[in-house]
């Protein structure tokens, strides 16, 4: 089904060409409610265009719109911007429409691609920290906002399993290792011999080149220190799992940095050869003399010391995924620190003649209450895992309040989902690339832009389906109480009228989302949704009103609950059936 607003684009281009102006013109939704709905500045930009009177163009553009069908008649004002408002009748019967939708209004893209999504990519030996809340969850959602649009999406975890770091690792598994406490937590105890081991080697040189020989021997093949390094890979991956259960993420496939080990050469060579790289006091590099801001920035493909290095790595994984993952796009979801690694690596791509899609997504940085990066008491990076149980557990706290009677199963339940949620939800209702300061009362409040707050739409919307003891959906009930122009629901109310409005830009909103990676706008939607939501449960009584309003406004209800969830699932967050 169409969105209004791709209807009217639609009719706005037609009344643009019979009038005589090139072009299609911008409709977007209106930046002030009192002026309407949608809006176009077409006659603005072609009067300057033409040097033409803004109005005048206006009126020439009206004289030709035909969108009766949908709105009153539109109307010019300031300097020369055409209204659009909605009717309350073409509102009702697109709301009808839309319950019948299983899609919601979003349509499918008409240009699918297969799409790689590298997207959180921990460390291996360190544990994961609040720093991958962003990436990971970032990554998550446009995944599944990318797959709902239709896209073919595979999902990397391209995890840092063949650093340096593993020098000091292996050193440290030899020399500094407790057995008992790897058994007990043996994250705790990699990262704490990978400390111990970094420590002691910036004091003793001895030690740290005891660490870079360990390295020197595991890179080589050393089946001793192979072993070793396969028991920490492992060891980390099953924490990571358990942390992606608790987040509800999920990948298709897991390429490390490892996986890429014996393509490393290769890559090398062939940039070598084609003379896209060359050799530089010693190093395998490759400039970009012709790009200013990458003109004094080479990029190092193999170390003096003949090392490859994590740039190799990235070239090799440009190569795999386009020519065996046949992928067409690429998004690379990290921190704002590797946008210059990047830039680098998408222009290699280039050159090399690749033609998919590279979009480096970045974000910004999770602050402390003292706008620092967030860090423990001792100045260590939080962990995630710990962090999340925190969330659980305060959730947990504030059920155990509100709902004391609740069942254990269902209260471990709803602060699972309104922990994780919050959390999610925090990050996501940023804008990305914007730094935030972390705070447990603001996520978990039950009032403002929160998960909590969407949560409670979402149950109270099934509340009423519980009292009301008749099921949902209510839709074909309603579709039997049809007018003659067709389905419709009956819409008086103003709150009622603006609900269904706001229920129809579902299927606007989300495809935005992907034009700049901003999962925050579909956040900010559902925000006002549920602000729409409680407004309208306010105003209208469901249950006790009389027919036709009764149907009318529990089919509002089911589809409120409907796209609510829908747009939640979307970021990754659930909502519990009672909270
Ligand atoms: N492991 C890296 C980090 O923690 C992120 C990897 C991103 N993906 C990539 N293909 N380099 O910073």
């Amino acid at each position: 089904m169409e969105t209004f607003q791709s209807l009217l684009e639609k009719k706005l281009s037609e009344a643009l060409a019979k009038a005589g102006f090139p072009g299609t013109g911008d409709l977007t939704p209106a930046t002030d409610a009192r002026f309407g709905d949608y809006q176009t500045n077409a006659a603005l930009v072609l009067a300057k265009q033409r040097g033409e009177n803004p109005k005048t163009v206006a009126e020439k553009i009206l004289a030709q719109l035909d969108v009766g069908e949908w709105c009153e008649t539109p109307t010019v004002a300031g300097a020369g911007f055409i209204n659009f408002k909605l009717r309350a009748d073409a509102i009702a019967k697109k709301a009808f429409e839309l319950c019948h939708d299983e899609r919601l209004g979003v349509a499918r893209t008409r240009s699918t691609r297969r799409i790689v999504i590298d997207f959180g990519s921990p460390n291996v030996a360190k544990p994961m920290h609040v720093g991958h809340i962003r990436s990971t969850v970032l990554g998550d959602a446009l995944a599944r906002i990318a797959q709902f649009l239709g896209h073919e999406v595979i999902r990397d975890n391209h995890i840092g399993d063949w650093g340096t770091q593993f020098g000091m690792v292996i050193y440290g598994w030899k020399n500094l290792l407790d057995r008992q406490s790897l058994t007990r937590d043996p994250i705790a105890e990699l990262v704490r011999i990978y400390k111990e081991a970094n420590q002691r080697s910036t004091i003793d040189p001895a030690v740290r080149e005891a660490c870079r020989q360990e390295l020197v021997k595991l890179q080589s093949g050393d089946p001793e220190n192979l072993s070793i390094w396969k028991q920490c890979v492992d060891l980390s991956i099953q924490d990571f799992e358990n942390t992606y259960a608790l987040l509800d993420i999920h990948y298709d496939i897991q390429r490390g940095e490892s996986f890429y080990n014996d393509r490393l050469a290769e890559v090398v060579d062939r940039l070598l050869k084609s003379g896209l790289a060359e050799i530089s006091e010693g190093a395998v590099c490759v400039f970009f003399r012709d790009i200013p801001e990458l003109a004094d920035k080479p990029c190092i493909i193999r170390k003096r010391d003949g090392g490859f290095n994590y740039a190799t790595t990235d070239v090799a994984t440009v190569d795999y995924r386009i020519n065996d993952l046949k992928a067409d796009t690429i998004w690379i979801v990290t921190g704002a620190p590797q946008i210059l690694h990047f830039r680098q690596i998408f222009e290699i791509a280039r050159r090399e003649g690749y033609k998919a899609d590279f979009r480096h997504i970045t974000h910004g940085s999770i602050l402390g209450e003292d706008r620092k990066l967030m860090k423990t008491r001792s100045g260590e990076n939080v962990p995630l895992r710990e962090l999340l149980d925190e969330a659980c557990k305060r959730a947990r706290a504030i059920v155990d309040e509100k709902n004391p009677d609740l069942s254990d199963a269902e209260k471990i339940d709803i602060a699972h989902k309104v922990g994780i949620g919050a959390v999610k939800y925090s990050d996501l209702s940023q804008y990305r690339m914007t730094d935030y300061v972390f705070s447990w009362d603001r996520m978990l409040s039950l009032q403002g832009n929160t998960a909590p707050y969407l949560q409670n739409a979402c149950v109270r919307v099934r509340s009423i389906f519980r009292k009301a003891g008749e099921g949902r959906p209510e839709i074909d009930k309603s579709a039997s109480r049809t007018n003659s122009s067709g389905g419709e629901l009956v819409l008086a109310e103003a709150a009622e009228i603006n609900l269904a409005k706001r229920l129809c830009q579902f299927g606007e909103v989300v495809p935005q989302i992907l034009n700049d990676f901003r999962p925050n706008i579909l956040a900010n939607y559902l925000f006002e949704l549920a602000n729409s939501f409680h407004a309208f449960y306010e105003a209208c009584p469901v249950l006790k009103s009389e027919e036709p309003a009764r149907s009318s406004r529990l089919a509002l209800c089911d589809l409120a609950g409907r796209i609510l969830e829908r747009g939640l699932d979307l970021l990754g967050i659930k909502a519990p059936e009672k909270m």
